[in-house]
């Protein structure tokens, strides 16, 4: 079997990758040639765990291939994903001219019966539109060429990306003709293994889901963060009540973790775009207006914990910072709730220093040098007036209390994932502040 994947971000990568670990014969394309000709080269340009060998392992086997060429990818494709960027335009909304310009091309070019599938997040009605784009171009060359869309969202998580599509909790896949599910279903087969299911649905059903599944996951995180905040006032910990809600099987033990709030490139987007589009159907998602506001509030939470623990007198004071980018694993900076804490300390006249194991680089492009970087955890407590977990990687989760000791000139820690014990802290002589958790 042989398809081709446009688009060579995380999704279209780790998409391409995994199918052609099953054997199928896969081109992952791409405009961008230097991209292109990096990855033909060894070279990935985003971090994702595991991703870097198995592209190797792919490439050596002649199983996956990368051109800047889409007319080229197309031959003998049964299949093509969309899987390019939709960022968002002026107004907010998802632009989809580099969705459709792909369309545009496949019409253009196609001379056999393909499947064409969105696989970016792309608003409800999109699949129509790419139908459209596509048929516009055959038509306008004269000819008639069978071809059929569909919509297959992805629910990858940055950092976990490889394993969640090889051992996916479903496959969602929205179309309206026999023979694209046949292919589609042929494609998964070797995912399915384990009882992992694909979901046949009309087109607008999958589109939907994609939004729905993401706003649900950012609705629990508000509703954790909104309890943790109230945990505070009335002197309850947000970790027993999170387990103890967690325990009942109908609520579940995951993403009910409190914290500074979500960040990335999905959950901001993608509970906008569902706001938006209910908007335009007059019917506003109150729900999820809320979700949104909290989550704002969230992110400044921590910054509001210093300056409230300093009386307002942050100016001149130095702040540690670990971890910059928005959750462990990834070096993503999007939205990461890092940048407005930074932010805030700064404007209030602060100095940062700040480390994370792998997003140094990314947090150079936002910070340029208004903060300073360190080469390790330890080297940016020197004289540190406070430290602020903000991203909750492995090498931070047992630090060395001795060493911190000796460093920091004020013994206190705000710690924005919940991921250390107050009272260990306590006993070693640092004030803690956590997340809804009586200080
Ligand atoms: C999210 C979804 O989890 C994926 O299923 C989806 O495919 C993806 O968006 C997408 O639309 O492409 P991702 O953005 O990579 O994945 O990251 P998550 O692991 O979901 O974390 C998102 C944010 O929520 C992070 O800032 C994280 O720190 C925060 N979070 C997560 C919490 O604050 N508490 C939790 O309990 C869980």
């Amino acid at each position: 079997m042989k398809i081709s994947i446009v688009g060579t971000g995380y999704v279209g990568l780790v998409t391409g990758t995994c199918f052609a670990d099953t054997g199928v014969n896969v081109t992952c394309v791409d405009i961008d040639e230097k991209k292109i000709s990096n990855l033909k080269k060894g070279i990935v340009p985003i971090y994702e765990p595991g991703l870097e060998t198995m592209i190797k392992n792919n490439v050596d086997k002649g199983r996956l291939h990368f051109t800047t060429n889409l007319k080229e990818s197309l031959d003998q494709a049964e299949v093509i994903f969309i899987a390019v960027g939709t960022p968002p335009g002026e107004d907010g909304s998802a632009d989809l001219s580099h969705v459709l310009a792909v369309a545009r091309e496949v019409g253009k070019n196609i001379n056999h019966s393909i499947v064409v599938v969105t696989k970016s997040t792309v608003p409800i009605g999109t699949a129509e539109k790419v139908r459209a784009a596509v048929k516009g171009e055959i038509e306008a060359r004269g000819v008639d060429v069978p071809f059929n869309v569909a919509s297959n969202p992805e629910f990858l998580k940055e950092g976990n990306a490889i394993d969640d599509f090889l051992k996916p909790d479903r496959i969602v896949v929205g179309t309206d003709s026999e023979e694209a599910e046949k292919v589609i279903r042929r494609l998964y087969k070797p995912f399915l293994l384990n009882n992992h299911p694909i979901l046949f649905m009309d087109i607008p059903s999958a589109e939907l889901t994609k939004y729905a599944a993401n706003s649900m996951l950012a609705t629990k995180i508000s509703f954790m963060n909104d309890i943790a905040n109230l945990c505070e006032l009335v002197g309850a910990d947000v970790n027993m009540v999170r387990k103890g809600i967690g325990s009942d099987s109908r609520i579940g033990n995951k993403f009910i973790y409190p914290g500074i709030g979500y960040g990335g490139s999905c959950f901001p987007k993608d509970v906008k775009a569902i706001i938006r589009t209910a908007n335009t159907y007059n019917y506003p998602l109150r729900l999820l207006q809320a979700v949104e506001h909290i989550n704002e509030d969230q992110k400044r939470i921590i910054a509001a914990k210093v300056k409230n623990y300093f009386q307002n007198e942050v100016k001149g004071k130095t702040f540690s910072v670990w971890g910059l980018s928005f959750k462990p694993h990834t070096d993503d900076m999007r939205e990461a709730p890092a940048i407005i804490i930074i932010r805030e300390l700064l404007e209030a006249g602060a100095k940062i220093k700040a480390y994370d194991p792998i997003a140094m680089d990314e947090a150079k492009k936002e910070f340029n040098n208004d903060i300073e970087y360190g080469q390790d955890p330890y080297d940016v407590l020197i004289d540190s007036d406070g430290l602020l977990l903000l991203t909750e990687w492995p090498e931070f989760r047992i630090p060395n209390y001795n060493v911190m000791k000796k460093l920091m000139t004020t013994k206190v820690v705000f710690d924005g994932r919940n991921i250390y014990d107050m009272h260990e802290m306590n006993e070693n002589g640092f004030d803690y502040m956590g997340i809804g958790r009586a200080s």
